[in-house]
């Protein structure tokens, strides 16, 4: 298979491209670099995949790529995917999300793409109220302008699916966590709880902590992406990628803390005020996905998180080595 990936520098992107080098399929990376690197690309980049280093907001840049490379599928993983920075400036937000998402659709129907993956997600599409564990059935509710925008960019797809030849699956995910997760990113909870606690620091929580959210390793969101762009004949468009298992925050904080080692007394939750544009519960069905892409249960939150702990013991042994990844740009 010959796949283009956008966002492919990125945490889930990175993954996916991988997973994609493994199985033998040429691999073009569509990424900006503003928050993805080409550190989380070294060894997908020693075995040959193409980088473009363009603005999906770059219409002719994406074209050209997708002309140049003719994939069978498209991953469209680029996003602005900070929920804060959607609310401070939605504009923004929406530029990249559904302008972006709209160029890399044109691009993919122009070019004679059979089949392009979207990411969507499950976790800020769906607002408070509803249905828990939320089925793709339920109407959207979002609460962030990033929510709204990834909800728009999907019924753009829909549009694209409905009008051109063009098969449009997307893949709504819950919380992503694994390697390569920026701790400084808003859906990184579990990469910051981990790096607190491998640095001595207090994990810090926003309102109560009771807030639940569906946690999923990375692999698995790969995996999804992988079966979506290669089972045929699947009866929906829009899937749910999760684990399916409703996790508080304040749990989480504590497995996280266990898996460490860290004694209690000196794992104290620092309790913020909450942020607004987050929902109060997520968790979603995901009957529909193992049912029609055949996907299994994925990692368990337990192993996840001591994989994602020692991603983090040796990043930070290769910093302290001064060996940094970058330094391959
Ligand atoms: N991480 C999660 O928990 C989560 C949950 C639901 C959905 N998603 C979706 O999964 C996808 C990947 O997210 P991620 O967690 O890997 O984030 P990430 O920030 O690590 O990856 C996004 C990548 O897109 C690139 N990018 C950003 N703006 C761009 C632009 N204008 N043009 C080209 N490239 C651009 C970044 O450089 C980065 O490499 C996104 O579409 C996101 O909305 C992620």
């Amino acid at each position: 298979m010959r796949a283009m990936v956008t966002g492919g520098a990125g945490f889930v992107g990175s993954t996916l491209v991988d997973m994609l080098v493994t199985r033998g399929d040429a691999v073009c990376v569509l990424d900006d670099l503003s928050r993805g690197s080409l550190s989380n690309l070294a060894s997908a980049l020693a075995t040959g995949v193409s980088m473009v280093t363009a603005d999906v907001r770059d219409a002719d840049a994406v074209r050209r790529t997708a002309s140049e490379f003719l994939p069978d599928v498209v991953f469209h993983l680029a996003a602005q995917i900070d929920v804060r920075a959607s609310m401070a400036d939605p504009a923004m937000d929406a530029d990249v999300n559904i302008i972006g998402s709209l160029n890399v659709l044109t691009a993919a129907a122009e070019v004679g793409v059979p089949r392009i993956v979207l990411s969507s997600t499950g976790g800020a599409i769906y607002g408070d109220g509803a249905v828990i564990p939320t089925p793709e059935s339920a109407i959207p509710a979002p609460a962030s302008g990033y929510g709204l925008s990834k909800w728009t960019a999907e019924r753009y797809g829909e549009w694209f699916a409905g009008t051109r030849a063009l098969d449009v699956r997307v893949l709504r995910y819950g919380n992503v966590y694994g390697p390569r997760q920026d701790p400084d990113g808003d859906a990184g909870v579990i990469a910051l709880y981990c790096d607190a606690a491998l640095a001595g620091r207090r994990p810090i929580v926003f309102g109560d902590g009771l807030q639940t959210r569906d946690f999923v390793y990375v692999d698995d969101i790969a995996a999804a992406n992988i079966a979506a762009a290669t089972t045929d004949g699947v009866g929906h468009r829009v899937f749910n990628v999760g684990s399916g298992t409703e996790i508080s925050v304040l749990e989480l904080a504590r497995a996280v803390g266990d898996s460490v080692g860290v004694p209690p007394e000196r794992w104290r939750i620092d309790h913020r005020p909450p942020r607004a544009g987050e929902v109060r519960r997520s968790c979603l069905d995901v009957s529909r996905a193992r049912h029609e892409l055949r996907l299994g249960p994925g990692v368990p939150l337990e192993p996840g998180i001591r994989r994602t702990v020692a991603w983090i013991r040796s990043r930070s042994r290769d910093e302290a080595r001064g060996d940094h990844g970058d330094a391959l740009v």
